[in-house]
């Protein structure tokens, strides 16, 4: 699915969304738009540098190990259908890995957190640690952790900016969050973020 193109401006100061920004836990599961979709993956990993290829969040020697996916719900993100998506940055779109609503599926493997569940979208941050770690050996590791935090908060930042909200999660099982996802094993989930509107 083609997004349409992120907007460089908004009505919120950032000072305010700072102010405002909250962990939330209780959603709906009304449908975002593609335009709130693309304007959040965009502040998570798209491409900022024109003609180039550096991120919404900084990277330790720009090597971005990281990849975001989003498990979507049914009538959920306007002409998506539900499934598991990959966030693919060069060409700002969203590739359908695997069909199926596994929101509930997540929030098991999140130590039953069920509260995920409700929201419209949850997204996955994931690192790939041999992509850093050929220049900076287990260190990189570390390095993958601190950019997974980084984009968290830009996703925390553009959900405040737009009226919407966000959780974040860093209590689940690494292996069931990979099974229920579809994704590669080397990819490493590190934060998952349900976002939609407060219910
Ligand atoms: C790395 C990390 C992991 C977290 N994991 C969870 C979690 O599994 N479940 C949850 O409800 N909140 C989780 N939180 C949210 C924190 O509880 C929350 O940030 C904290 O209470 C401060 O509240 P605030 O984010 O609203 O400022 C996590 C936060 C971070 C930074």
């Amino acid at each position: 699915m083609q997004l349409p193109d992120p907007k460089l401006d908004g009505d919120v100061s950032l000072e305010m969304t700072i102010h405002q920004r909250r962990t939330v836990r209780s959603f709906h599961s009304k449908a975002l738009t593609l335009k709130q979709l693309s304007q959040l993956l965009w502040a998570a990993q798209g491409i900022t540098e024109p003609g180039g290829f550096k991120r919404a969040a900084p990277s330790a020697g720009a090597l971005y190990p990281m990849d975001i996916y989003g498990a979507v719900g049914e009538e959920c993100i306007e002409g998506l259908n539900p499934g598991v998506y990959l966030y693919e940055l060069a060409t700002h779109s969203f590739s359908l890995i695997q069909k199926g609503d596994i929101r509930r599926d997540i929030a098991m493997a999140s130590l039953g957190q069920m509260w995920m569940s409700y929201a419209p979208i949850t997204f996955v941050i994931t690192g790939e640690y041999s992509r850093i770690m050929s220049k900076y050996g287990q260190r990189g590791v570390r390095y993958a952790m601190i950019e997974a935090g980084h984009i968290g908060q830009n996703i925390f930042l553009q959900s405040q900016a737009m009226g919407l909200e966000a959780g974040i999660v860093g209590a689940f099982e690494d292996g069931k969050v990979i099974q229920v996802m579809g994704i590669k094993s080397t990819h490493e989930p590190l934060l998952l973020m349900p976002v939609g509107y407060r219910r």
